[in-house]
């Protein structure tokens, strides 16, 4: 599949379910948010039906994102559905982790190549003032990515948004845990959505990131694990895992981007922050095809977004990142 600008598009992030277990500050609100309703949420066999036909067109890998993707009911089933397909090179996770230690083994058994968890913080004490969730859901997530790594998930990928005066001096913290642990922990610049104006004064760039890794020991540029995101990784000498920072604000990437997102209802999102969806349920259920609404929506995906700290104005109309799973 190519995009009306050139880009190979063969990677694509499907959101399961909006809703989530956490209610982390930079990406949803504590209430007041208008769910999916049920009876709109693509089927399994409706997700199925459209990866095997973009598959046909050029795609290679997906994801599974949410909301917290774990929350939507026999997640497993839908694993080993993709798996089923011809062509799907990679099938991986981005969770929580909450609920790993429940599903975990299931989800290796049933054909999930890698995860990536999301967690801010390492302290059990700052947890609810990010996450606005208990001190003990933290714990289940500690657990659940102990029992991703017993499961044999390698290598485990952690997502960590840095926000001023919350938990950007752990940095260090998290840096030390790649040196024993095959962990590649990437930080991940906060990016502006309705949602989390509110915290525009806490965004902090990946330049004062690296030079506080830097500080810390010497960064050597690294490859990273597979994978087909934007980041770029280093490692300390010796490390076995390393760490990276994903910067949608302060170095663009989007002339590199090879993805689409589906939302749980079935729209086709081309870009994270363009204001364009196309339908796909419909014709899914009219005619058993998406494959026109695919090929007109990939020319009209934008060449990049227009991101600005502290602005709504080029999210799209993305109110919260929970919409879509990043
Ligand atoms: N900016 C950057 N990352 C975000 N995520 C959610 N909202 C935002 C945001 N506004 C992250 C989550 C998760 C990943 C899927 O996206 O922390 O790790
Ligand atoms: Fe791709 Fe849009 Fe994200 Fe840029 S903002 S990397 S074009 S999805």
């Amino acid at each position: 599949m190519r995009d009306g600008f050139g880009r190979t598009i063969d990677y694509l992030r499907i959101s399961v379910i909006d809703k989530c277990n956490l209610r982390c500050n930079y990406c949803m609100p504590v209430e007041g948010f208008e769910w999916i309703p049920r009876a709109e949420l693509l089927s399994f066999e409706e997700i199925a039906a459209i990866v095997r036909e973009l598959v046909g067109m050029g795609l290679r890998r997906v994801r599974i994102t949410g909301g917290e993707p774990l929350i939507r009911k026999d997640l497993p089933v839908l694993v080993a559905l993709l798996r089923e397909i011809d062509g799907v090179e990679e099938i991986s996770l981005s969770t929580n982790g909450i609920l790993l230690p429940r599903f975990a083994t299931d989800l290796r058994l049933a054909g999930v190549d890698r995860v990536n968890i999301s967690l801010d913080t390492l302290r059990r004490d700052r947890f609810e003032a990010i996450a606005r969730r208990p001190e003990r859901v933290f714990d289940e997530i500690m657990a659940g990515v102990e029992a991703a790594e017993r499961a044999g998930f390698a290598p485990i990928k952690i997502n960590t948004v840095l926000l001023r005066g919350l938990n950007d001096d752990e940095v260090p913290q998290f840096a030390e845990l790649t040196r024993s642990r095959p962990w590649h922990v990437r930080f991940i610049e906060m990016m502006p959505v309705g949602e989390n104006l509110h915290l525009a004064d806490r965004f902090i760039g990946a330049d004062e990131v690296l030079e506080r890794l830097g500080s810390l020991a010497e960064l050597l540029p690294d490859a990273g694990p597979r994978g087909n995101g934007p980041a770029r990784y280093f490692r300390f000498p010796g490390a076995v895992g390393s760490v990276g920072v994903i910067t949608p604000l302060s170095h663009n990437y989007c002339d590199s981007c090879n993805r689409m997102r589906l939302t749980a209802d079935g729209r086709l999102r081309t870009c994270l922050f363009g204001s364009h969806e196309a339908d796909l349920k419909t014709p899914l259920r009219a005619a058993g095809t998406v494959r026109a609404a695919v090929e007109r929506a990939l020319q009209q995906k934008p060449q990049r977004h227009m991101l600005i700290n502290g602005s709504d104005s080029g999210s799209g109309g993305l109110g919260a990142l929970s919409q879509i799973g990043g």
